[in-house]
C-alpha cells in the first residue's frame, strides 16, 4: 500500500475540507492517507512518503508564507517522488482563471519557487462573510463587487467543483 501525505495551509479552513475529500477518493485506490497542516509539520519527515500533495490556499494575493518555506527546505525529496500541489482562491470561480496555466496566483507562486510539481490543479474557494473580521469583509465585498460576486455581508458560498476535486484525488492516485 502506498503512503500519501496531504499537507495543506489554510486560514478559514476550506482547503483543509478539500484535503479531506480527497483523502476519501484516493483512499478508495487502496492508498493510506495521512492529511496534516503544514504550520503543524514543518519538520515532517517524508523519506516514508510515497507521494505528496500540498494545497494552499490565497490570501489578499499570496500563499502563506509557510508553503514557501516548506517547499524550499524539502524541494529535493518532494521531487524525488511523484508530487501534486494545488492553490484556492475566489478568483478561480471565474472559468478563465480556474486552470494552472490560467490562474494568476498558482502561476506566480510555481515562478517564484522555480518548482514544477507533476499534478497541478486550481479550486475556487468559499466565502463565508459572516466569519469575517469587520475590515476583511468590507474589502473582499469590494473586491467582489469589482469582479461581479456575491457582496450581500450575509453569503455563505462555496464555489469549489468537487467533481473537479475527486477527479483531481484519482488523478494523484494514479500519478
Ligand atoms: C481576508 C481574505 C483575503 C482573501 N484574498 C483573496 C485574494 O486575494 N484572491 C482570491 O482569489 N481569493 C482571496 N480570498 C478568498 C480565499 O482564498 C477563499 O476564501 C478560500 O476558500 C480560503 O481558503 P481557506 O479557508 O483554506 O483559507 C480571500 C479571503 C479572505 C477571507
Amino acid at each position: 500500500m502506498l503512503n500519501i501525505l496531504v499537507l495543506y495551509s489554510t486560514t478559514d479552513g476550506h482547503t483543509k475540507k478539500i484535503c479531506e475529500r480527497l483523502k476519501q477518493v484516493i483512499e478508495k485506490q487502496a492508498c493510506k492517507v495521512a492529511v496534516a497542516f503544514i504550520e503543524d509539520e514543518p519538520d515532517i519527515e517524508l523519506d516514508a512518503v510515497d507521494k505528496s500533495v500540498i494545497g494552499a490556499s490565497i490570501r489578499y494575493g499570496k500563499h502563506r508564507p509557510q508553503v514557501y518555506e516548506f517547499v524550499r527546505k524539502n524541494r529535493q525529496i518532494l521531487d524525488s517522488k511523484p508530487n501534486a500541489f494545488f492553490t484556492v482562491n475566489v478568483v478561480a470561480r471565474k472559468p478563465e482563471k480556474n486552470l494552472p496555466d490560467t490562474n494568476p496566483y498558482l502561476k506566480k507562486f510555481l515562478r517564484q519557487l522555480s518548482w514544477k510539481p507533476q499534478e497541478l490543479a486550481v479550486f475556487a474557494g468559499k466565502i463565508d462573510y459572516p466569519k469575517y473580521t469587520f475590515w476583511d469583509r468590507q474589502i473582499i465585498r469590494f473586491i467582489m463587487w469589482v469582479t461581479k460576486g456575491p457582496t450581500d455581508p450575509g453569503t455563505v458560498i462555496e464555489f469549489t467543483d468537487w467533481t473537479k476535486v475527486d477527479d483531481f484525488g484519482r488523478i494523484v492516485a494514479d500519478m
